[in-house]
């Protein structure tokens, strides 16, 4: 008897086994050359600098604080000159990994990202080359410009390439469930173990959160009362199934009291569990992969119990000394 067919009907049990969620060793670098130290440490200060907003009020850190998990803590952000936002600010740790970006996924990498923010007036509300000429008089910018590209000259492309840099060094801490991954059997205890059991099984929340980051980086709707057409907005109306659909975000270092969701409207982790119980309001976007199920309450706890061991803690980053 080959050991393979006795393996099978464990590793089914277990959502295809803990090898699917193994975590790669760095993250991808485009073109498979890493950035510099010196290409980071510009991106590095560009991010935390209220500079490149209009009103020099707010940096990319104003939303993407690491001490609130790289998001803000809010349901919705306040954008510069106080514009409300529609929808909530995601994380920006592990987004190397992310082939689409933005809750509707508009942006296709990272330094396309890089300029949404800045020029949106819903956010910083800034013109590209105003924010050049602005960077360009300031000297200790060219001069870190001059350390990361050997000439001081300051590009939109430059700054979008060294914000995308920057961010791709940004990734999950090792956490308890990587350790288990990794074969440390006691790294998590039984009633996480029975949560994952859950999670890969009764639950099935494994069909949309699959792999390391707990992403299958796609789009669904998932029923939630918004009435945001979401991926719906850039794709044909026939692809019904696109309305009201929403990037998976990843499960890893989830705030502990949310806000969660694109529109942030929930705020525990219970909550989040019953409403995929209930299975989402019925439109004909509803993903087909969205079906009620009943929980207990020791299902539910363990489920939660599992959610949590993907949490490796604060990604910490010291905020750099602006130039002058
Ligand atoms: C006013 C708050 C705010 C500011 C300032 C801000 N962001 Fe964001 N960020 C958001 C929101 C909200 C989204 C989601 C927008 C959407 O999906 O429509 C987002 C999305 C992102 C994403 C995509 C993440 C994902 O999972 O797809 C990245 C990357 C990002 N921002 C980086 C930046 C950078 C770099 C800056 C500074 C140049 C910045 N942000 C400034 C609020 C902000
Ligand atoms: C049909 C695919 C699908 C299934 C099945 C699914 N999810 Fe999701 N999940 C998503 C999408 C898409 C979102 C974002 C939805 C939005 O904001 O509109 C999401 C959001 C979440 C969030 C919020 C994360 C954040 O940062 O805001 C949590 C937590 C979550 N899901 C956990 C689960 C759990 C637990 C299960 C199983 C009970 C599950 N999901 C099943 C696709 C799915």
């Amino acid at each position: 008897m080959s050991v393979s067919l006795v393996c099978v009907p464990a590793a089914a049990m277990d959502g295809g086994g803990r090898s699917d969620y193994r975590r790669p060793d760095s993250p991808p670098a485009p073109g498979g050359q890493p950035p510099s130290a010196a290409q980071i440490e510009l991106g590095r200060t560009l991010f935390f600098d209220p500079r490149l907003s209009r009103d020099a009020t707010m940096s990319c850190a104003t939303c993407h604080a690491p001490e609130l998990r790289w998001s803000d803590g809010r349901v919705r952000p306040i954008g510069s000159e106080q514009v409300v936002h529609a929808r909530r600010t995601p994380t920006v740790v592990n987004s190397a990994w992310l082939s689409a970006l933005m809750w509707d996924g508009r942006a296709a990498s990272l330094e396309a990202q890089a300029a949404l923010p800045i020029t949106s007036p819903h956010e910083m509300g800034q013109a590209m080359p105003a924010l050049v000429e602005r960077l360009s008089g300031i000297a200790g910018y060219r001069r870190l410009f001059g350390q990361a590209y050997g000439d001081e000259v300051v590009s939109e492309r430059r700054v979008a390439e060294a914000l995308a840099s920057f961010q791709r060094t940004l990734v999950s801490p090792v956490a308890p469930f990587d350790r288990w991954v990794a074969g440390e059997d006691d790294a998590i205890d039984a009633q996480a173990r029975a949560g994952f059991r859950v999670f890969t099984g009764k639950a099935r929340c494994v069909a949309c959160h699959k792999g390391w980051r707990f992403t299958d980086d796609s789009f669904h709707d998932i029923g939630l009362d918004s009435t945001d057409p979401g991926r719906g907005a850039h794709v044909p109306a026939e692809v019904v199934i696109m309305q009201h659909a929403f990037k998976t975000p990843s499960l890893r270092d989830l705030a502990v009291e949310g806000p969660y969701m694109h529109d942030g409207s929930m705020h525990s982790l219970e909550e989040v569990i019953r409403h995929y119980e209930k299975g989402g309001r019925q439109r004909p976007s509803l993903s087909p992969e969205m079906k009620s199920f009943e929980l207990d309450p020791h299902e539910r706890a363990a489920l939660i119990a599992f959610l949590r061991t993907l949490d490796g803690g604060f990604v910490r980053v010291d905020p750099p000394v602006l130039p002058e």
